[in-house]
């Protein structure tokens, strides 16, 4: 061979073996129907960056990930290369226990990039994209390593940059309480601080502008996003810091003064994903399912102990003020007599279970707080028990901490082992106020490691956990499924006695694209006496009767209150809704919605053939046509239609309600009249 030909051959052979090479460290990555794409980059000073587009379009322009600031130990951010770079992908099907659908499609293709840093101590970084038709998460995997064994981290800086000034649906930062209201402004005009003085929430610190997540957003283009974090376990809740300069968000992790660090952890170790939602349509982020995508199968098995339910309780009269959580007032609430009365009820109504608050000793003050074991003497608990399960009711626990967490902490096995002992199931957790350990916020990786470790203790007693004052919802019930539903919002109880008129009446339009993406809501919906002269002139509910009904399919939860007092339901016709309504759902297909505006979502039971339908609107009076379209083609139904009365309106005239049936299939088609803040509850029963 000629020396030429051989130096061309070796060559050749060379820039095979780079091409090889490269497209082995292929760094992009794109949804399985190829809308979503990621392209990973190191910056010149090997600084690792992502972009996202959708349909081409950037949505995410080049933001730089990770950048860890460590407490002892220099910054983890820079000087990387790449030693790998690996896709995959997956494709499977998995059943929700109980939810709003029975089968969820997990498929998205995976880009793991590892890292090294080139000098000094080589550091590894992992960081992972997936990828899916519905958005994307990415985490940050710490591997095993020699240099590495711990990490204190002090801040995480993950950007977020944006591709325009959006409009944005917000609400602040708080490292203490998401009870605040969201707000709509472009993203150059988010002012989480001029929040900070709520003055209806005790706990509550807002440190910078930032805002909570999911913080959801419109393009100029009609094209919608929500940023949110899916499965935070063992890490501290991430806040978006605003830059709007830039047009940027930046991770900020909540804090702690007890430790003076964000998150400690060994390695290895990963953080919980940051998620992007997109979606053409509004009511295709509630339908996406990606953040319990995003969470590991269940890790219970059957959780056959509990059942989704409606319940009522001894709860709306306590903050109406017609009885009282503690017994010094001689009003107390949580009576044998009264929760038998509500277990009488909720048995004649076709509802499963009652929650009693103020049941045990700890609420009036000289009590030596919470004991979670022991009733007040005019409550009989192993006779409610017992006679709830005469009558087909179960009894829901409550566990008010008032934030004494360590308190709890002490208690909560003798505390869960009670309620096996009895057959009680689920329990409503609370967190109001703040004692926690003194310098811990409700954000940080100390209570977030409560919650969970709450709830993998309470599956060891086979209790489901709805907690009140919670840490954020980030998909868990996927793992967990006794992660039954949360608070985590302005619930219905802000009504009653908030100083600036409770919650207006746009609030769940906005909801339902937002704090719902994350999961399961325990709004406690339902309250017929809208104005409830009686006990509190100042405040009212400020919706419709027909919206209030429209809720049980709005909002999902597997726990569904019926709040109101019973009086206030006897002899209502509207009730029937309540008493019909699923609460467990086959499929969940959005019909219409503007985020802020209005939503109609239909819902099909899961044990029958019926839908049932559930449309909201904001402060406007609006019309709508409503297609059958998804119902079975060879079925006709019984449609009953609880709509906003004629001269309805959520201030002057809440109570009025038109209830209507009429038979429909699948080619119906109706117009339907909501009044300012009202709504239509259809009940679709299959004949
Ligand atoms: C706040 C909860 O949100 C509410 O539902 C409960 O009644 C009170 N705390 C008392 O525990
Ligand atoms: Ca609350």
């Amino acid at each position: 061979m000629k020396n030429g030909l051989k130096l061309s051959l070796v060559l050749i052979s060379i820039f095979l073996f780079s091409c090889s090479k490269k497209s082995e460290l292929q760094t992009t990555v794109s949804s399985p129907d190829d809308h979503v794409k990621v392209e990973f980059k190191l910056t010149e000073k090997g600084e690792p960056t992502y972009l996202v587009t959708f349909k081409n379009k950037e949505v995410i322009k080049t933001s730089t990930l990770g950048g860890f600031d460590l407490k002892d130990m220099a910054s983890f951010k820079d000087n990387f290369e790449i030693v790998n770079a690996t896709t995959s992908n997956f494709n499977e099907v998995w059943e929700m226990p109980w939810g709003e659908q029975t089968k969820v499609e997990n498929n998205y293709k995976e880009l793991k990039i590892e890292l090294q840093e080139k000098a000094d101590l080589k550091r590894e970084l992992t960081i992972v994209f997936r990828v899916y038709n519905d958005g994307l998460g990415f985490r940050y995997e710490f591997p095993e390593q020699e240099n590495l064994s711990e990490v204190i981290i002090t801040d995480e800086n993950t950007q977020f940059n944006l591709s325009g000034n959006h409009t944005v649906w917000w609400a602040p930062g708080d490292w203490d309480i998401y009870e605040h209201l969201y707000n709509t402004t472009k993203f150059t005009e988010i002012d989480a601080l001029s929040k900070v003085n709520y003055p209806n929430i005790a706990q509550t610190y807002i440190p910078q502008n930032a805002v909570n997540t999911p913080v959801t957003m419109k393009t100029e283009e009609g094209l919608y996003l929500s940023f949110h974090e899916a499965a935070l376990v063992d890490y501290s809740d991430m806040t978006l810091k605003i830059d709007k300069e830039n047009l940027a968000m930046a991770s900020e992790l909540v804090g702690s003064e007890r430790t003076g660090y964000k998150v400690k952890r060994a390695v290895p170790f990963h953080t919980p994903w940051r998620t992007l939602q997109i979606a053409e349509k509004p009511g295709d982020l509630i339908e996406s399912k990606l953040i319990v995508n995003l969470n590991e199968p269940n890790k219970l098995g059957d959780v056959f102990w509990f059942k989704p339910t409606k319940y009522t309780g001894i709860w709306w009269e306590l903050h109406l003020g017609k009885s009282t959580w503690g017994i010094g007032s001689g009003k107390h609430g949580a009576t044998t007599a009264n929760t038998k009365a509500f277990i009488d009820f909720s048995a004649k109504n076709n509802i499963g279970a009652v929650l009693v608050e103020g049941w045990n000793n700890g609420w009036d003050p000289n009590e030596g707080g919470f004991d979670y074991v022991t009733p007040y003497p005019d409550y009989d608990l192993k006779e409610v028990v017992r006679y709830g399960k005469e009558k087909g009711v179960e009894i829901i626990m409550h566990h008010e901490t008032f934030g004494n967490v360590e308190n709890y902490i002490k208690q909560q096995d003798t505390a869960y082992a009670l309620m096996q002992s009895l057959g009680i199931h689920s329990v409503k957790t609370g967190y109001v106020s703040k004692l926690m350990p003194k310098g811990e916020y409700h954000h940080g990786q100390f209570m977030v490691n409560h919650y969970n470790n709450s709830i993998e203790k309470a599956a060891k007693y086979q209790v489901a956990i709805n907690a009140h004052e919670p840490i954020k919802d980030t998909g868990l019930r996927r793992t967990y499924p006794n992660t039954i539903s949360r608070e985590g919002l302005r619930g219905q109880e802000y009504n009653v006695w908030d100083s600036q008129g409770g919650n207006p009446p746009e609030h769940l339009s906005v909801m339902a694209f937002t704090r719902m993406l994350a999961g399961p809501i325990d709004y406690t919906p339902g309250i017929f006496d809208i104005k409830f002269d009686k006990y509190k002139k100042d405040n009212q509910v400020n919706t419709t009767i027909a919206q209030q009904l429209a809720l049980y399919v709005v909002i999902y939860s597997p726990i569904q209150m019926a709040a109101d007092l019973m009086e206030n339901y006897e002899g209502n016709p509207a009730f029937q809704f309540i008493k019909d309504v699923g609460v467990d759902w086959q499929t969940t297909k959005v019909l219409n919605g503007e985020i802020g505006d209005f939503v109609t979502i239909a819902r099909k039971e899961r044990k029958s053939e019926n839908w049932f339908v559930g449309g909201i609107t904001d402060e406007n009076a609006r019309e709508m046509d409503l297609k059958f379209d998804f119902l079975s083609p060879d079925a006709t139904y019984e449609a009953v239609i609880y709509e906003d009365g004629k001269e309805a309106d959520w201030d002057k005239n809440p109570t009025a309600i038109n209830i209507r049936k009429m038979e429909i299939n699948h080619q119906t088609s109706l117009k339907l009249k909501l009044a300012p803040g009202g709504g239509f509850a259809i009940s679709i029963i299959k004949k």
